[in-house]
């Protein structure tokens, strides 16, 4: 058994090791570590709080650690690359769900000695965590669902959405002033249980009303409320740490989404409430005559070209092409060419997925550029080459204002001299719009899966 001040300590580096993790995590190089930093204090806090006072139940502990323990790991080694950011959503539902039944067990443990103000302190923690942990468990559902395509990704727009949001809102404001009085009185219970299912309600709605190209802010939105989740699970069980560690998750979370905002040129509030950029008239129809390339051409105008961009996207994850990019792009590096790599804020299914990619592949980093870096050099790049993306490079978000992603900064590749783009057919991407980037004068589709095509690019190159 550890004494109070002993717990407190470990907790104290344990969350200094979070912090650390966190800055860990903030650049390529130091990303290793940072994850390292963020087991050691996971592995630091779970042991403190075994061997602190108020755990005694060790046989269920035990057993809890074990089958979670064997679910995360089996499900962390069979998860692919591109269904990371499902799990994501699926964690944070965890987290959700995790709030809402310590809350109820807070709710209904008739040991608590808690007395007059601390008391209603207490079930006012109860009620906002069960609140904020419903929210974030239906969401994070709704938005696993639209991430692996069981749910329609367009927005559900119902008539008066906004309205009925506020109704809800309203609704649970006053049934929290019902169960804090009802409290008092040793009930309470109903308020309780219509408020979870108002909140459950409003989390399906949230994310439900939220459009596939805005999903990038709805998932670091569902990781910010989680941690508030977390925090108020904290508040529940008087555990600082969990606090502390929630309140680092809450808050780079709504930086997170605040980043991702600006980087879709957004505006937070827009995309919570709902249908953001899909009010508006039809979205123009792509029309004009797509010019296909062969391999032996592709090849021909990389050894042409002296200035090369490649544009990743999701395709890339999905055929795993990123090693034979890496060896192309060794090749031509070694040739003379510049040869760079332009990456979006939302490329990919989660943040920084482009960049995770590239560094398993050990691209350099120093040849990896972020989008605000690089968008002005296209109209001196001599071959732009497009590797399974779609809505980053779509035109239509900057000179169609009915498109979904009307507004949204894309990579501007179609001033380039000419861009290849290799994809499989002309099915949409992600937001479900037409590209017009297809039918431009400057581009050729190279036809088929990315790492076939960048494999026998290779091959020719090799020749
Ligand atoms: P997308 O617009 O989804 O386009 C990916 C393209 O890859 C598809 O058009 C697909 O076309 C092609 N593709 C798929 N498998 C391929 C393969 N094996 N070989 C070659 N091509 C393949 O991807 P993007 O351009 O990266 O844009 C990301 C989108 O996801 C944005 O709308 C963004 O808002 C959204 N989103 C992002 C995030 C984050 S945080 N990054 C999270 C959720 C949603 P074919 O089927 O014709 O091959």
């Amino acid at each position: 058994m550890m004494s109070q001040g002993l717990v407190t300590m470990s907790y104290v580096a344990a969350s200094i090791l979070f912090i650390l993790s966190l800055s860990g995590l903030s650049h390529q190089d130091t990303a290793r570590r940072g994850n390292y930093y963020g087991m050691a204090g996971m592995a630091m806090a779970i042991i403190a709080t075994l061997l602190s006072d108020s755990v005694n139940a060790y046989i269920i502990l035990i057993m809890a650690l074990a089958i979670g323990g064997f679910i995360g790991t089996k499900a962390a080694l069979k998860v692919e690359m591109t269904q990371m950011p499902e799990l994501v959503a699926l964690m944070h539902s965890l987290v959700g769900m995790a709030a809402v039944l310590v809350g109820y067990a807070n709710f209904l443990d008739d040991t608590s000695v808690l007395q007059g103000v601390e008391k209603t302190i207490h079930e006012v923690e109860i009620y906002i965590g069960i609140f904020i942990g419903a929210i974030t468990f239906s969401g994070s559902v709704i938005a696993f669902g639209k991430l692996c395509g069981r749910i329609d990704g367009k927005p559900l727009l119902l008539p008066a959405r906004h309205w009925l949001n506020l109704g809800l809102l309203i609704a649970t404001i006053w049934l929290g002033s019902i169960f804090l009085s009802g409290a008092a009185e040793g009930g309470g219970t109903f308020a309780l249980i219509i408020m979870t299912l108002i909140a459950f309600a409003f989390g399906v709605h949230m994310v439900m009303a939220i459009g596939g190209a805005d999903m990038p802010v709805v998932v670091s939105m569902l990781n910010s409320y989680s941690g508030w989740a977390a925090a108020a699970t904290g508040f529940m069980l008087s555990n600082d740490l969990l606090i502390v560690t929630g309140a680092l998750v809450g808050s780079s979370g709504a930086i997170l989404s605040y980043i991702m905002c600006k980087a879709m040129n957004r505006h937070f509030l827009s995309v919570i409430a709902g249908g953001f950029g899909s009010a508006g008239g039809e979205a123009a129809t792509v029309e004009g005559d797509v010019s296909p390339i062969d391999i032996e051409e592709t090849t021909q105008l990389l050894i042409d070209a002296k200035d090369i961009m490649i544009i990743p996207g999701y395709g890339m994850a999905v055929a795993q092409a990123q090693h034979t990019v890496n060896e192309i792009t060794k090749l031509l590096h070694a040739q003379g060419k510049t040869v760079r790599f332009g990456i979006h804020p939302v490329a990919g299914r989660m943040p920084g997925h482009m960049n995770v990619l590239l560094a398993e592949a050990k691209v350099p980093y120093d040849i990896v550029f972020e989008m605000d870096e690089i968008n002005e050099d296209f109209p001196k790049v001599d071959v732009s080459i497009v590797i399974g993306a779609n809505d980053i490079v779509n035109p239509s978000a900057l000179d169609d204002p009915n498109s979904p992603i009307a507004g949204m900064p894309v990579l501007e590749c179609w001033k380039s001299a000419a861009t290849i783009v290799l994809k499989r057919s002309m099915a949409t991407g992600y937001a479900g719009v037409g590209n017009p980037l297809f039918v431009h004068e400057n581009t050729r589709m190279l036809f088929g899966d990315a790492n076939d095509s960048m494999q026998a690019v290779l091959k020719a190159l090799n020749k």
